[in-house]
């Protein structure tokens, strides 16, 4: 259902819904409701808890997109593991730049480790391609990815996604975390923008 962002009915799900400011802008169309992305979710948790029993494994988050995913991610897991954070940013309004800008590498310390890197969505795929790079030369044990959402139809680049959430339709997306110029990320659900 389409929703202008301007009314106070903003949202589907109920009341709860935070009210963006009251400026005309797209319309957001909602793709994934809260209950679908916390099954996702609960999903992935159980995967890494199988697969990574005992190893105590490292997850890096991309911020600042993933910050609401990883929350309930490593909440949902049910294994020691251990949470840290990286900064990546390639993107100007809609568009990938193509040029990814990373920066807190340095800070950890992945060298023997089994690292799961773990973004919000993968699109073009460049920045993961760029993170697992630059983690793979920094000597750890293994290296994974995780993402939530995944748009293939935007796919520059190759990736091998390891845990994979939602696969989306080729539409930009907002809400649980993912921004439009830093707008919509604390929307609880994931929608589509619609140029009105
Ligand atoms: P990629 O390098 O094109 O794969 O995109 C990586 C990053 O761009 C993601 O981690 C997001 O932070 C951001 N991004 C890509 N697509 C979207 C979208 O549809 N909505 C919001 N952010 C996006
Ligand atoms: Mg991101």
């Amino acid at each position: 259902m389409a929703v202008p962002v301007n009314t106070a009915s903003h949202g589907s799900t109920g009341g709860s819904t935070p009210s963006p400011a009251a400026d005309a802008g797209p319309n957001l169309v909602l793709l994934y409701s809260k209950e679908t992305i916390g099954r996702e979710v609960g999903r992935l948790a159980m995967d890494i808890s199988r697969d990574y029993r005992g190893l105590n494994p490292l997850l890096i988050g991309v911020l600042n997109g993933v910050f609401i995913f990883m929350a309930d991610l490593v909440r949902a897991i049910d294994i020691a593991v251990e949470v840290d954070f990286i900064r990546a940013q390639s993107y100007l309004s809609t568009n990938s730049t193509g040029d990814v800008q990373v920066s807190g590498v340095e800070r950890i310390n992945v060298r023997g480790r089994h690292v799961v890197l773990v973004d919000d969505i993968i699109d073009t795929g460049q920045t993961s391609a760029h993170l697992l790079e630059v983690l793979r030369h920094e000597g750890p044990e293994s290296v994974a990815l995780c993402c939530l959402l995944d748009n293939p139809t935007r796919r520059t680049v190759d990736v091998d996604i390891d845990y994979r959430g939602l696969t989306i339709p080729n539409k930009f997306i907002v809400g649980y975390g993912l921004d439009l110029d830093q707008r919509w990320r604390n929307l609880p659900d994931i929608y589509t923008v619609e140029r009105s």
